[in-house]
């Protein structure tokens, strides 16, 4: 990046989205704590850390879906899905249902070095185990009442993510989930794959919402690919979310472009995302930023 700021941005989910274990002022206020921290990572650390420690503190909150809080699953159990990717060398690497490990973006960051740079299931989280992750019950009483309560109604969908570009250029992305809710065990999610979370030197995406529409449109690399042509941010962000909503998709995200450019946009005027942002001149947040913003 050619002025060496270093800026990020975090999301935890599509707002009404998510269901009602929280309010959108503890969802401010949790996006509010993490992106100071994520920051000061970004400063010292680079994009990489930085997207780790803030997606680590929103799957710790147990207010947003992912990590602890995660979503049930139809069959009561909770399978969390979680990648990241950084320009440093371009590697996705990520987990699919991993269960009882409380940072499945840990275990994604860790699956980078392997051979193999995605794992699923049981036997990721016998990879997490081999590699020191101890075990954790992400079950929240909270979680647990909304799943006993919605037995018969429709998903809700969320995810935390956070894109970030530091003071050498790097740009990175990561994705963390819980899923939808009452999904069919063995779903997989749009997070860990390149249509839910993608970045290189070109910019850098993490989405939230249904995780079929994201892959549909394939939304995270596309809006890379198309940066990489040289496509300005707004118009790629206007054009696929014009196709999303033509399409009765529901998705948001949160992107960077290699200049350091933030853009927030959903497809549907109905979802927000709840995203915070952070650089040496300004902080805000979806109560303040607005809805849909490039900037
Ligand atoms: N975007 C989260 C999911 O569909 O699982």
């Amino acid at each position: 990046m050619a002025d060496g700021i270093c800026k990020i941005i975090i999301h935890g989910g599509a707002g009404r989205l998510e269901g009602k274990v929280a309010t959108k002022e503890q969802y401010r206020i949790g996006l509010n704590e993490a992106i100071g921290p994520a920051y000061q990572t970004l400063v010292d650390k680079g994009a990489r850390a930085a997207v780790l420690h803030a997606i680590r503190l929103l799957e710790s909150d147990p207010i947003f879906n992912a990590g602890t809080g995660s979503k049930l699953q139809k069959d009561g159990r909770v399978r969390m899905s979680a990648a990241l990717m950084d320009s440093s060398d371009s590697i996705f690497s990520g987990v699919i249902n991993i269960y009882d490990v409380e940072h499945p973006i840990d275990v994604a960051d860790c699956l980078r070095s392997e051979g193999h740079h995605i794992l699923s299931g049981n036997e990721a989280t016998e990879y997490a185990r081999r590699n020191g992750f101890v075990f954790h019950d992400p079950i929240t009483l909270a979680r647990f009442i909304e799943y006993r309560k919605a037995l018969r109604t429709s998903e809700k969908f969320g995810t935390v993510g956070a894109v970030a570009i530091d003071a050498d250029g790097i740009v990175a992305a990561g994705t963390s989930t819980g899923g939808v809710g009452h999904e069919l065990p063995g779903r997989v999610s749009d997070s860990a794959s390149v249509a839910g979370t993608y970045a290189d030197s070109a910019g850098g995406v993490s989405c939230t919402g249904k995780g079929e529409h994201i892959i549909n449109q394939a939304v995270a690399a596309q809006v890379v690919s198309r940066l990489r042509d040289d496509v300005p941010l707004k118009r790629i962000l206007t054009e696929l979310m014009n196709e999303g909503a033509s399409r009765n998709h529901e998705f948001g995200l949160i992107s960077l472009d290699g200049n350091g450019k933030f853009g927030v946009r959903s497809t549907k005027r109905s979802i927000s995302v709840l995203y915070a942002l952070k650089d040496d001149e300004r902080e805000l947040d979806f109560t303040k930023g607005g809805k849909n913003l490039v900037l």
